[in-house]
C-alpha cells in the first residue's frame, strides 16, 4: 500500500483522524461498523462503537449505523442495504474483533464486506489498534482475510506498549483526495521518546519476525489445545487466532465469578460481561502459558 501517516498518541486518535480522512475525501458523512465494537473514548469513536453509548451520550455523531452479528455471509445483505444509498463515507471495524472476544469474523463476510465497498465507493477501514504487529499471527490480521483497507489504523504494539503512539496510514488516493482538508495537530503525537521506542520495536520485529511469530503459532496450539480440554461450567465458544484469544460463555454469571477466581489465584483475565479475554505477550514462554493454563483449570 502506497500510504501517507498522520501523527497520533495512541488508538482513539488515530481511529478519529480514520474518520475525518474518510469524510475529507468521500465528501460523505455517514459510517457503518459492527454493533458493540469499541474503537476508543471520543464521541466520534465512540459514535463507531456500541449503541448502548448513546443512551448516556446522546448527541454521539449522527448517521453511524450498524451491522449486528452473526457475521456470517447472510450479513453481507445487511452490509449492502447501508451502502446501497453511496453516502456512507466509511465502514469499519476490526479484522478480528478484540472486545466482543476476539472474534473472527466469516471470510465470506469479509471479502464480501470489502467487495461492496469498492463497489459503493464505500472506505474500507481496518481498525489493526489491537491486532496490528503480530497479535494474531500475521503482522497485520488484515492479511488473514487478504483484505487491502484503504485506511489502516495502529497503535498499542506500534511501540512494544512502551510509550503512547499512533499511526493512521492511509492509501494514496485517500491522502491525495483529503489534502488540505484534515489538519490534525497533536502535542505529543510522535512525541521524540515514542519514536525512539516505535523505531526499537520495529527494528526488533523487523530482525526477529519470522522467529516471532512461529513462537506466536506455537504459543497458541498451547492455548488451544489445552483450552479445548477444559470442562467450564457453562457452554463456551473457544476462539483462538494467534495470541488473540476469547471465551464467550451462554452463562454470563459464570463468567465473571471464573475471573475472579482467577484473579485471587494470581491469573488477570480481561473481562466483559459474559466473554473473557486472553491477550498475552507475544513473547511469552511455554512455561508461563501452562503455569497461567493451570491456575485457569483449578478455579474452573
Ligand atoms: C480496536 C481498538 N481501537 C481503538 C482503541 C482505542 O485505543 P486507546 O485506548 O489507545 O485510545 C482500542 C483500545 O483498546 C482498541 O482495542
Amino acid at each position: 500500500m502506497s500510504s501517507e501517516e498522520l501523527q497520533a498518541t495512541g488508538g482513539t486518535e488515530v481511529v478519529e483522524i480514520a474518520l475525518q480522512l474518510a469524510m475529507a475525501s468521500t465528501g460523505r458523512s455517514k459510517f457503518v461498523s459492527i454493533e458493540d465494537g469499541h474503537h476508543g473514548n471520543s464521541l466520534g469513536t465512540m459514535s463507531v462503537g456500541a449503541s448502548e453509548y448513546r443512551e448516556g451520550l446522546p448527541n454521539l455523531l449522527r448517521g453511524c449505523l450498524k451491522v449486528k452479528r452473526p457475521l456470517d455471509a447472510n450479513a453481507v445483505d445487511r452490509v449492502e442495504r447501508r451502502l446501497r444509498k453511496r453516502d456512507v463515507a466509511a465502514f469499519i471495524t476490526e479484522p478480528i474483533i478484540g472486545n466482543l472476544g476476539a472474534l473472527v469474523p466469516d471470510a465470506l463476510f469479509m471479502r464480501g464486506l470489502q467487495r461492496l465497498c469498492r463497489r459503493y465507493g464505500t472506505l474500507l477501514i481496518l481498525d489493526e489498534v489491537a491486532t496490528g504487529f503480530g497479535r494474531t499471527g500475521r503482522l497485520f490480521a488484515s492479511e488473514l482475510f487478504g483484505l487491502a483497507p484503504d485506511i489502516m489504523t495502529l497503535a498499542k504494539a506500534i511501540t512494544g506498549g512502551h510509550a503512547g503512539m499512533g499511526a493512521t496510514v492511509a492509501t494514496e488516493r485517500v491522502a491525495r483526495a483529503a489534502e488540505g482538508k484534515v489538519n490534525v495537530y497533536s502535542t505529543y503525537g510522535w512525541h521524540p521518546l515514542s519514536v525512539e521506542a516505535a523505531l526499537a520495536n520495529l527494528a526488533y520485529l523487523r530482525a526477529h519476525q519470522t522467529h516471532l511469530l512461529k513462537d506466536v503459532a506455537e504459543r497458541s496450539e498451547d492455548f488451544r489445545c489445552r483450552l479445548l480440554q477444559m470442562d467450564f461450567g457453562s457452554p463456551v465458544d473457544i476462539r483462538v487466532t494467534g495470541l488473540a484469544i476469547g471465551l464467550e460463555f451462554e452463562d454470563g454469571a459464570y463468567a465473571g465469578a471464573l475471573a475472579g477466581r482467577c484473579r485471587k489465584a494470581g491469573l488477570i483475565l480481561g473481562i466483559d460481561d459474559d466473554t473473557l479475554t486472553l491477550f498475552p505477550a507475544l513473547t511469552i514462554s511455554r512455561r508461563t502459558v501452562h503455569e497461567g493454563l493451570d491456575i485457569l483449570e483449578r478455579c474452573l
